[in-house]
């Protein structure tokens, strides 16, 4: 599946695609349309797309003065998971960072999603704390940062 994999820029015309990614990954905390369109012009908001299809996207954010950017969400299709796409993914965003100088990727992720933690892990991230009581249902949130050299 990879060989066709496209990763581009997100547009309006993909938002409903998207929300059903979203709505497909997240019981709780989900996405909606209108704060979509507001990522869209004030984050990193990139797509995976394969004959047309989306199949994934990521979000991350900058903060003017911070030494982190921050992976907001990353999500893929349930249809579409087990395929590389979310490392693929990870590679395209972790570049990015590297591009901008960012040295460290920072992310939250829900203590028991261990396919998520796993990626993270490959990717090289390391546990850095928990928000206790972190997302609407009450559940802990691991930290984890990702130490970037911009040399690898
Ligand atoms: C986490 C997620 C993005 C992974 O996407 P994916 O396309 O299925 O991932 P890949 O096929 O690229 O797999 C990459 C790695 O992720 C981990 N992983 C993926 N699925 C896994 C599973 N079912 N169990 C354990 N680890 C898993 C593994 O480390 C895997 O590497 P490996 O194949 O060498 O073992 C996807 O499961 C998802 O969208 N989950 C719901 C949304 C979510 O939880 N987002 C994170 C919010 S913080």
């Amino acid at each position: 599946m990879n060989i066709n994999l496209v990763i581009r820029k997100a547009v309006v015309s993909d938002i409903n695609d998207i929300l059903q990614i979203e709505h497909a990954s997240f019981q709780v905390d989900c996405f909606s349309k209108g704060q979509f369109k507001y990522l869209l012009s004030h984050a990193i908001f990139y797509v995976a797309e394969n004959n047309k299809k989306i199949l994934g996207y990521y979000i991350l954010l900058t903060k003017r003065r911070s030494k982190k950017v921050r992976l907001y969400s990353i999500a893929v299709h349930p249809n579409a998971r087990g395929k590389n796409v979310g490392q693929v993914l990870m590679y395209h965003l972790l570049n990015i960072a590297k591009e901008m100088h960012y040295p460290c990727v920072s992310l939250e992720v829900r203590e028991n999603n261990s396919q998520a933690i796993q990626l993270y892990k490959k990717f090289g991230f390391v546990e850095n704390g928990i928000k206790t009581n972190y997302y609407i249902d009450g559940a802990n949130a691991l930290i984890m940062h990702c130490y970037l050299n911009e040399k690898d």
